[in-house]
């Protein structure tokens, strides 16, 4: 019996995974031009890393992570999200001490959340995100969502909307909490048992409920900008002002609450507004966690970030019709005609790409036409044909595959020629 990939997971065959590369070289890039450096953290956690970085009346912690006892009975977790790892690192290799701040990160790296799979949301997807720490300029939080606007773009992404939300300070918060309770309190009942349990530890969850998104109540819940002290209200403004002197164009959506405790300030997802891009229209989310680092041990730490999965970037790609480039072709395929001509093939081809040269050959003892349909198939630039009679003289066979040019060449010369492009 075969034995099947699990739920929500996927192969990237050859293909496919040309795109993912195109895709991660251009996350690298743009993170180097806006001065990024990579980070690579582990797979797993301590499960306490998202209980108290995440935040425990998430549904990431509550009903979506892959947490499990090791060995030594230390509880685990596949990490779900990359902005408390990253946090753990900071402090942990104690980053703030580090003359270049703010510290500006980024990662491509698995995440894993146990979610019922659709298009868009996966079991373990791929998310690139960047965070900056050690500074609370607001021209930074400008600067990361430009940065996630500029991979989009210049991956040819057109239909996209910027959400903008700020969440204030802890006062802001604070005052926008009581708020929240005194108007659901009445009627908490009305709403599901989830909502009911985050009603007083965690009242903004409320606004994220799938559930209870058609409830009246809803619709008049106290929006966070009433509540928003000057500090808060002047932070969000210069925000605004940044994006705009950098052309930016946003809308406002005060609804906009993220599924993560840590936040506070500025919010933002991107969406996607492409025709048949499905019912997830989130690419990419993030926002401000000024409490996070002095939370997980370090010293106060205002930061920003935000990730996005490659899975919604490449279905946005595809609902916007685009094709990224994924052309491979092959320098040079060598044909090789007999017993000795084959053995000989086995150091030209390795003479080839020790010279740099993306060469292949035949290992299935093929005809010659066979061995030319191959040849075609992997799109050779150059054939080099090598029979008994060449390899007695020391040539080799070269065909210019786009002008059908034929010409001898020394086999000791070949790597030049072929790079020489003749
Ligand atoms: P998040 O909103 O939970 O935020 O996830 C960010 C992005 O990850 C989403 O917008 C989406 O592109 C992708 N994503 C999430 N879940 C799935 C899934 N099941 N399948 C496919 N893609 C998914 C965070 O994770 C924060 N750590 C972002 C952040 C960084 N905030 C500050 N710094």
């Amino acid at each position: 019996m075969s034995i099947n990939i699990p739920r929500g997971t996927k192969d990237i065959l050859p293909g496919e995974v040309e795109k993912w590369q195109i895709i991660e070289e251009k996350a690298k890039e743009v993170s180097a031009r806006f001065n990024y450096k990579e980070i690579r953290t582990p797979v797993f956690e301590h499960t306490d890393l998202f209980q108290r970085g995440v935040g425990d009346s998430t549904d990431i912690v509550q009903k979506e992570m892959y947490t499990f006892t090791d060995r030594g009975d230390r509880s685990l977790t596949l990490r779900p999200e990359g902005t408390a790892p990253v946090t753990r690192s900071y402090v942990e290799n104690k980053m703030f001490g580090l003359p270049g701040q703010p510290v500006k990160l980024y990662y491509i790296q698995p995440m894993f959340r146990y979610e019922r799979p659709q298009a868009g949301r996966y079991r373990q997807f791929v998310q690139f995100g960047i965070e900056a720490m050690g500074s609370a300029d607001p021209a930074i939080d400008a600067e990361v969502i430009s940065l996630a606007m500029t991979v989009y773009q210049e991956l040819g992404l057109k239909k996209l909307r910027l959400v903008l939300n700020t969440l204030g300070d802890a006062d802001s918060r604070k005052a926008h909490k009581d708020a929240l309770i005194a108007h659901f309190e009445p009627r908490i009942e009305e709403f599901c048992s989830d909502c009911q349990n985050r009603l007083t530890k965690n009242p903004l969850r409320i606004l994220d409920c799938k559930k209870d998104r058609d409830h009246d109540l809803m619709k008049t819940a106290p929006s966070i900008l009433e509540y928003l002290n000057e500090e808060s209200k002047d932070y969000f403004d210069q925000v605004k002002t940044s994006l705009d002197d950098m052309n930016i164009q946003y809308v406002i959506d005060p609804t906009l609450v993220r599924g993560l405790d840590y936040y506070n300030h500025t919010a933002f997802e991107i969406m996607s507004d492409a025709e048949g891009f499905g019912a997830i229209t989130t690419l990419s989310g993030g926002g401000r966690y000024n409490g996070l680092v002095e939370d997980l041990g370090g010293p106060a730490t205002p930061s920003i970030g935000f990730a996005m999965s490659l899975e919604r970037l490449l279905l946005a790609l595809e609902a916007e019709g685009i094709t990224l480039n994924t052309e491979e072709d092959l320098d040079c395929y060598v044909v090789a005609l007999g017993d000795e001509a084959k053995k000989k093939s086995v150091s030209i081809l390795n003479d080839l790409r020790n010279a740099g040269i993306k060469s292949d050959k035949d290992y299935l003892d093929k005809k010659m036409k066979a061995q030319f349909k191959a040849a075609d198939r992997l799109k050779a630039r150059f054939v080099a044909i090598l029979g008994e009679e060449e390899l007695s003289k020391g040539i080799i066979n070269v065909k210019n595959m786009e002008s059908g040019e034929q010409k001898e060449v020394r086999i000791e010369e070949l790597s030049t020629f072929v790079k020489q492009g003749n």
